[in-house]
């Protein structure tokens, strides 16, 4: 069937057995956009098997080959950045000028990657005996960082191509070979950024991709035995596959409910802009979004103004007419924000903009005085919703930090140094910026969550150790 898009398995762009598809619904039209195939578990099973066997010889292919075939995929990526950003566009609404920046970022992200893959690879250690009491000098240990196998990545819809590379690079660069598992509502770009590395010329079955029904095929994978490591971005999924997966090393990031804590001594016209790149950028649907404001309640109506002046000036609107706010994911996810905008309402929350939805596109909006007894002063909406919760001391910014069932980022602004590197402290997330919006970038810093918003940690360095394994050999002198 020439309107479904092809899975990528044994090197090969193949139709699946099944005889069906999955349809890809356009988050801005509600229509079918594209449709993908639906693979059976016993393509999984022949994309495992393949992709054991192609690891053992790219395993053994020079560190420096690998590395130039990164380069080669990441140029390609980028060449192809129109397409890619085309489809980021139509699958998953992001604004046109975002969809690209994410690829450009992807092709630098691999690019970085295979830089930092030949220097941390090309080192291992040498330790000798006599360190240890009660031994002569008699033993030298040379350890070296070996691949784990075959690596499972699945990334979330907010960033198809991105996500998968921050997977797929490390992996691969450090010798493994890579299977993955992109979320519906942007497979097919991630097909298209696949295909760049089908052009790159790495060896068959090294890097596969399967599209499917979760139901059919994601328990499938992820507890398949054949999988030596994976790699998650996405929501409570992630919870749940930590419960069912074997013994193999687990990256995670699911989420988190970043606070933003404003003293009273902080440049609000800094906060404000921040507030809204960070609450508002790609409608509010990244992990790392600002999704709680805790401010002074000293300088409260000042900030709120600020940021209500900035909201009224956010385009809403087409993802293809690059407006700021876009449609939400899916109907579901549109559905799930208004359950948290009407318990807010039912509670008492101050409206700032009137409650505005159209289909999947949901208006920008600011909830002030919300309180903690609203369900969105602790869930995440993944979407352009942002509830602002006054405070009378830092410690109560504090408090309602740590007692989120999530640990990703967090923010505090102030112009008090000290304050801000002790709140810091005291800030129990994987992450705290002073003075700025939480964000994963730039790729190479670590990224990583606490409680229910992660496990492992990611960036660049962080990904590759993660999914090698160290090795030893010990020479015994007489
Ligand atoms: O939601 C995904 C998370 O990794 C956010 O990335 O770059 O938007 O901070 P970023």
């Amino acid at each position: 069937d020439g309107d479904v898009y092809k899975y990528y398995s044994e090197g090969e762009w193949k139709v699946s057995s099944s005889g069906k598809s999955v349809a890809i619904i356009n988050p801005t039209t509600r229509k079918t956009q594209y449709k993908v195939q639906a693979c059976t578990q016993a393509e999984v099973n022949k994309i495992m098997e393949t992709a054991k066997a192609a690891q053992k010889a790219w395993a053994k292919t020079p560190l420096w080959k690998r590395a130039e075939l990164l380069h080669k995929a990441a140029a390609i990526l980028k060449e192809h950045k129109g397409p890619i950003a085309e489809c980021l566009v139509k699958e998953i609404a992001k604004p046109a000028k975002d969809a690209v920046t994410e690829v450009v970022r992807s092709g630098d992200l691999v690019s970085y990657t295979a830089e930092e893959g030949v220097r941390i690879l090309g080192e291992g250690k040498f330790l000798v005996s006599d360190s240890f009491p009660g031994n002569e000098r008699t033993k030298y240990c040379l350890t070296s960082k070996i691949p784990l196998g075959v690596v499972l990545a699945i990334p979330p819809f907010n960033y198809p191509v991105n996500l998968a590379v921050s997977k797929i690079a490390p992996a691969l660069i450090a010798g493994n070979s890579l299977v993955l598992k992109p979320p519906t509502q942007g497979a097919v770009a991630a097909l298209h950024m696949v295909h760049c590395f089908h052009l790159a010329g790495f060896p068959k079955g090294l890097i596969s991709c399967v599209t499917g029904k979760g139901s059919e095929i994601g328990d499938f994978l992820t507890m398949h035995p054949g999988v030596n490591c994976i790699s998650f971005t996405g929501g409570d999924t992630g919870i749940a596959i930590s419960k069912k997966a074997g013994m193999v090393p687990l990256q995670m990031e699911l989420g988190g409910k970043d606070a933003c804590i404003v003293l009273e001594d902080a440049d609000l016209d800094l906060v404000a802009a921040n507030i809204i790149k960070g609450g508002f950028s790609y409608s509010g649907q990244r992990c790392t979004a600002v999704k709680v404001v805790l401010v002074m309640e000293s300088v409260a109506d000042a900030l709120v103004n600020k940021v209500k002046a900035r909201v009224a000036k956010l385009t809403v609107g087409a993802p293809e007419d690059d407006c700021d706010i876009t449609p939400v994911v899916s109907e579901s996810s549109a559905n799930f924000i208004e359950g948290l905008v009407m318990d807010a309402k039912q509670k008492g929350a101050t409206f700032c903009q009137e409650y505005r939805r159209e289909g999947n596109l949901i208006w920008p909006l600011l909830l002030d005085h919300v309180r903690p007894d609203m369900r969105i002063a602790w869930e995440e909406p993944f979407g352009p919703v942002l509830p602002v919760i006054r405070i009378n001391s830092v410690e109560e910014g504090i408090h309602h930090c740590n007692a989120s069932n999530f640990g990703l980022q967090g923010c505090v602004f102030t112009r008090d140094i000290n304050k801000a590197v002790l709140i810091s402290d005291a800030m129990e997330t994987g992450t705290v910026q002073i003075n700025s919006a939480p964000a994963r970038g730039p790729d190479h810093f670590p990224f990583q969550g606490l409680r229910d918003s992660g496990i492992g940690s990611q960036g660049v360095t962080n990904s590759i150790n993660l999914m090698t394994k160290v090795k030893s050999t010990v020479i015994n002198l007489p």
